[in-house]
């Protein structure tokens, strides 16, 4: 061990607020290369850099028909940072976009995220340990009645309906850890379930459940043996699932200025499942294969037995922390796995060979049975995360799927769901995703039909600025 890791271990002890001071003095002035490396860079070329200008445009120019009965706000979240310069594209400040559809019409908003992390144009290590810095970038989503701007490693920051940021929020001083980018709201119970995961310091993880209202109910501390990246996990009726996945972080390589986070498959991979209202005594850990998952697609229950569906891939970053994807090995395809909760087991079927992420369902499913699963394509023969030039529509039940072609030059973003307001089928609503043409270098908003998936978008909406490649986002229904 080098004298630099012993005085990091030392300094690491000191509490989280002066922690935080001193890792502001210290950490290095955010500086762009002379010469940004593609490989490494590859989050500011192309539509990955970021925009600067935030607009506000009425009236945008579509093609085809939105369909009226649309009422909402599409709303997405992305790394954007401030100087055009960040060291991962994991670390740019947030941005999101929002597109208001009402009355057939439809108009657009972006906004930055203005949290600390914004307003100094800081990096990950000198907001570390102040859990109000948060880069806001990776989703956003609405829970008794705020919008919540997430990242996983801070607290949330509440934004308005017109994008303003408000403040962070840490549930009136209940919060004392980080929140997950993936809660899940529970559209039975209208609970919102989260987790929060550190990479120092036990406990490593924490299962918080909020009540519809939106008051933090329980936090309960979780074991696992060690600090791993846990970027999202599942609910279903009764259960929460969490994914203990061996994308270790390693302290001391970090302080040597090596990766943070790596593969480490003799670790194991296990999957928690606990009673919603437990506690860490009450989980049971059920082996995997080893692999990684950023995104899991659903999970719901049959009988006694959980059914998961996930994007899985066999590594991850192998080639370091910039290998978000890239490569057949760390790109996620559909599986299934099928948690025996009697004999403790877990079978893992493969379900599509096609490379895919940011997958999801109908809102109104989550946790419970869905038919029909959506997913992003992703191109595994790319050295960096490239998106494909399809979305996949699966139908869960019977492990198939339908294929939408955006175009020869058009790439997509993350698929979501929005229902026909005046039906409770999810086989009654619209498929939307922002994709880019990267030849002509537009945006637009496109809207599927999710009964004629394969077909042209019923309407695509024009946007009136480059949109660049991002995260997660949602629906808002009015
Ligand atoms: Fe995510």
């Amino acid at each position: 061990m080098s004298l630099q890791s012993i005085a990091a271990k030392i300094m690491f002890k000191l509490p989280d607020p002066i922690l935080g001071k001193i890792m502001k003095y210290i950490s290095p002035k955010k500086e762009a290369p002379i010469k940004l490396d593609p490989k490494k860079y590859w989050h500011l070329q192309g539509n990955w850099a970021p925009v600067k200008k935030e607009e506000s445009i009425d009236e945008l120019e579509v093609i085809g028909e939105i369909p009226n009965e649309l009422d909402g706000k599409y709303i997405r979240n992305g790394m954007n940072p401030r100087s055009g310069y960040s060291d991962h594209w994991f670390f740019g400040n947030g941005m999101v976009h929002g597109i208001d559809i009402q009355n057939g019409r439809a108009n657009y908003k972006n906004r930055y995220v203005k949290t600390p992390y914004y307003e100094d144009d800081m990096d990950m290590m000198a907001s570390s340990f102040d859990l109000k810095a948060s880069p806001a970038n990776t989703h956003v989503i609405r829970h008794a009645g705020k919008i919540l701007a997430l990242e996983e490693a801070h607290f949330p920051w509440v934004i308005d309906n017109n994008l303003e940021t408000i403040s962070h929020h840490d549930f009136d001083g209940k919060l004392d850890g980080p929140m997950t980018a993936h809660p899940r709201v529970c559209p039975e119970t209208n609970e919102l379930l989260f987790f929060g995961y550190k990479m120092m310091g036990k406990p490593y993880l924490m299962y918080h459940r909020v009540s519809s209202d939106g008051k933090l109910v329980q936090s309960e501390a979780i074991d696992i043996p060690r600090p791993v990246m846990m970027h999202d996990w599942n609910i279903t009726r009764n259960f929460v699932i969490f994914m203990d996945l061996p994308l270790v972080f390693d302290m001391d390589r970090a302080v040597e200025g090596g990766d943070p986070f790596g593969f480490r498959p003799e670790c194991g991979a296990r999957l928690g499942v606990m009673p919603r209202n437990g506690t860490n005594r009450d989980i049971k850990w059920i082996d995997v294969n080893p692999c990684f998952v950023f995104h899991p697609m659903n999970a719901y229950e049959e009988d006694n037995k959980i059914i998961l569906h996930v994007c899985r891939q066999d590594k991850a970053m192998v080639g370091g922390m910039d290998q978000i994807y890239g490569g057949d090995e760390t790109t996620g395809k559909l599986w299934k796995w099928t948690i025996d909760l009697e004999t403790q087991t877990c079978k893992e079927e493969q379900i599509d060979d096609k490379p895919c992420d940011f997958a999801r369902v109908d809102d109104r499913k989550i946790g419970l049975k869905a038919n029909n699963g959506y997913a992003m394509e992703l191109n595994n023969k790319a050295e960096t995360l490239t998106f494909g030039n399809h979305l996949f529509k699966y139908n869960l039940d019977e492990g198939t799927r339908e294929d939408h072609f955006l175009g020869e030059h058009t790439v997509g973003g993350e698929p979501l769901f929005a229902p026909n307001p005046n039906s409770n089928d999810e086989n009654n609503g619209y498929v939307m995703s922002i994709v880019h043409d990267n030849e002509r270098n537009k945006s637009k908003l496109i809207i599927i039909d999710t009964n004629d998936f394969s077909n042209k978008p019923v309407a695509e909406i024009l946007l009136p600025q480059r949109v660049p490649f991002g995260a997660h986002g949602s629906w808002l229904e009015n």
